[in-house]
């Protein structure tokens, strides 16, 4: 029977565009199912975006649109992009889709009928960035998120509970048996956390709407489900669970590549749902590391993203997975920058690779009017032959731990065989002493290289491979990988072809910086220049328009107040504002501000300040900046 191969990317927040973030997970995702199915495995490739939730009620409600149609939206923009990037993917889930809202549904009803949900109360804190949960004593300061650094929220409501706790030793019985976390490295860190005593989970939520109702069987409306429960719950119902389950033959997932911000979920949530369902566990979790601009992760909130599009129109496609997977080990970090890209098509495949092919082109044609025949391998380059196969044989062991990284490091090596090769057995000077058949034999010798070089290479540079393998009259697919890979076999007759350089050599970088990179030379500003900043940088800063709900002095201080201000948010911002001397508390209430939303919260004198309010003082005193007219709380300011 044919082997399967199940492998999934998180499905992304339809809260934010796509960036490098998401093109890395989904790229590693595509080589991998590509190399599965290359080496004959029956695979299905599952990607998608995550829908539900109050992070995306909120960001709907501040784009005026209704959370579907705002999901409707950005969903499209990931489809098109994976499709525009030619991902392999088998099914593109959306978590608003009918049958997954269904399976939800089930498997709620079936962990609910073991006795796994309960009802409670949940009080604590919420980070509504990352849709989790924690206990105060792991929040920064008391209030900050541990994971992304934002103000939390305090909850206290109504919830439903998983018994999360019952899991403990399962899970870490799990963790040392079947071994699952990618990379190896990660995995005492989950161990340490389910170590340090798990809490039951809130699994639903009755504070807003979006997200997918109880099972009808529980009969509690004002519930929906934590956005997590329904989000992990895509990698079954994309199969069909609880619907239609002609796919399930497919589970459990080999594996879930995610990015390390979301290990957790996936090494601790996941596997305690499956237990609770009695489904068997994934086989993988393999988390990669961040992709940073100068040091900082990427992300929309610290608007420093790079547009995956627009790097693949400047320096292709393929050249940009191949600088994705080979820059940095599986599971580390790393900056993104059009330099380190540069040099990467520069070096690796213009002038390893690209120069190789070249060379063989013209050398063939000029020698042997493109007929390569010779079966004098072993008798000229034993050696050669003994190492190449060595590297090539035990290759596939990185794809199956997800480390593209090493795997091109090692591949790469052939590459550099074969170019010594070249120049230590010239064929130009064995043609000027006749031996034809030596330097017939070096040419075939580098040839085979290349043409086992490109099926290698096949799953993350599909179209350039195939490319070079047409040069070299050969077709890439399970068979020829069977044959030239395992077997090696070698390729005994070539007719070549003439193909245009694959990898011109670039210069310059071709993208405009939005953000400048640091550069040892800062070009220096002009004097007009000083001073001045750029439309993006005054885009940065976020001015809404507030009603103050409340304001009171703070105790002990001459200049300040403590001010609530509704920016149309869930729930009003506290700002502390040095304004007492100017006006009194209670003229105050109602009044329109204008207020900086996006500021680093601060303490002054204790107490927490989640923006500024503006305001414009001079000789006669200080005025607050109110607008004309009356607008709606949370109206920008542009
Ligand atoms: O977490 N570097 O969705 P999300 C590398 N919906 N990868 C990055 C990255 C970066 N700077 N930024 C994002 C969610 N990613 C949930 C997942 S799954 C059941 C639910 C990638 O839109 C990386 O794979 O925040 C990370 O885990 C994922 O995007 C988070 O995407
Ligand atoms: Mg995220």
């Amino acid at each position: 029977m044919q082997k399967k191969m199940y492998i999934t990317t998180p499905i992304y927040y339809v809260n934010d565009v796509p960036h490098i973030g998401h093109a890395y997970t989904t790229i590693i995702a595509d080589s991998a199912a590509r190399f599965f199915r290359l080496r004959g495995y029956d695979t299905f490739f599952l990607t998608g975006t995550d829908e539900h939730g109050q992070k995306i009620e909120q960001s709907a409600k501040a784009k005026g649109k209704t959370p579907k149609e705002y999901a409707d939206e950005i969903s499209a923009k990931f489809k098109e992009l994976w499709d525009y990037f030619d991902i392999s993917y088998d099914k593109f889930i959306r978590t608003t889709d009918k049958e997954h809202i269904i399976g939800v549904q089930k498997a709620f009803e079936i962990m609910y009928e073991r006795g796994d949900i309960y009802k409670g109360t949940y009080e604590g804190h919420y980070c509504i960035s990352c849709e989790a949960f924690f206990p105060e004593s792991q929040l920064i300061e008391g209030e900050f998120c541990p994971d992304c650094g934002k103000v939390t929220t305090i909850v206290k409501e109504e919830s439903y509970f998983f018994r999360l706790s019952k899991y403990q030793e399962d899970l870490l019985k799990w963790y040392e048996e079947a071994d699952p976390i990618l990379p190896k490295s990660k995995k005492n860190e989950v161990i340490r956390f389910v170590e340090a005593g798990l809490n039951d989970l809130s699994i639903t939520r009755t504070s807003f709407d979006w997200g997918i109702k109880l099972p009808k069987s529980i009969n509690d409306p004002k519930h929906v489900m934590y956005v997590w429960l329904d989000a992990l719950l895509n990698y079954i119902t994309a199969l069909g669970y609880g619907t239609d389950e002609k796919l399930m033959h497919y589970w459990p997932a080999d594996y879930h590549l995610v990015g390390k911000d979301i290990l957790r979920f996936h090494a601790i949530y996941w596997p305690a749902f499956l237990m609770s369902l009695g489904l068997p566990l994934p086989k993988h979790i393999a988390a990669h590391g961040w992709w940073t601009r100068n040091g900082e992760k990427m992300s929309k909130s610290k608007g420093n993203v790079v547009d995956p599009k627009k790097v693949a129109d400047a320096y292709g496609l393929e050249n940009f997975r191949y600088f994705l997977l080979r820059e940095v080990p599986f599971g580390q970090d790393g900056d993104f920058s059009q330099r380190a890209l540069i040099d990467r098509i520069n070096s690796d495949l213009s002038n390893d690779l690209g120069n190789l092919l070249n060379r063989i082109i013209g050398m063939s044609g000029k020698y042997f009017d493109y007929e390569i025949k010779s079966s004098d391998l072993e008798k000229y380059h034993k050696k050669e032959i003994e190492e190449i196969k060595n590297i090539t044989q035990s290759l596939e062991k990185y794809i199956y731990d997800m480390k593209f990284n090493r795997y091109l490091e090692e591949l790469w090596k052939t590459l550099s065989i074969a170019n010594r090769s070249i120049d230590f057995y010239a064929p130009w000077s064995k043609m000027k002493e006749g031996k034809t058949d030596e330097a017939m034999a070096t040419i075939s010798l580098v040839a085979n290289i290349l043409a086992k070089c490109a099926i290698l290479l096949y799953p993350i540079m599909p179209k350039t491979s195939s490319k070079i393998a047409d040069a070299l009259d050969f077709e890439i697919n399970q068979e020829s990988f069977e044959k030239y890979i395992e077997n090696f076999e070698y390729l005994n007759n070539f007719t070549i072809k003439k193909i245009p350089p694959l990898f011109p050599k670039i210069e310059e970088p071709l993208m405009q910086e939005t953000k400048k990179e640091p550069k040892k030379e800062a070009k220096k500003e002009t004097k007009e220049e000083k001073g001045l900043i750029s439309i993006d940088d005054f885009l940065k800063v976020e001015i809404k328009v507030g009603t103050i709900l409340e304001a009171v002095e703070v105790p002990k201080s001459k200049k300040l107040l403590k001010i609530m201000v509704d920016l149309g948010e869930e729930k009003p911002r506290q700002i502390v504002a040095g304004i007492k001397e100017y006006y009194n508390p209670q003229d105050l209430i109602d009044m329109q501000v204008c207020v900086v939303a996006n500021l680093k919260p601060a303490k002054l004198m204790g107490i927490l300040s989640e923006g500024m309010i503006l305001a414009a003082k001079d000789e006669d005193g200080l005025t607050l900046i109110s607008p004309q007219k009356r607008k709606k709380p949370g109206t920008l300011v542009k």
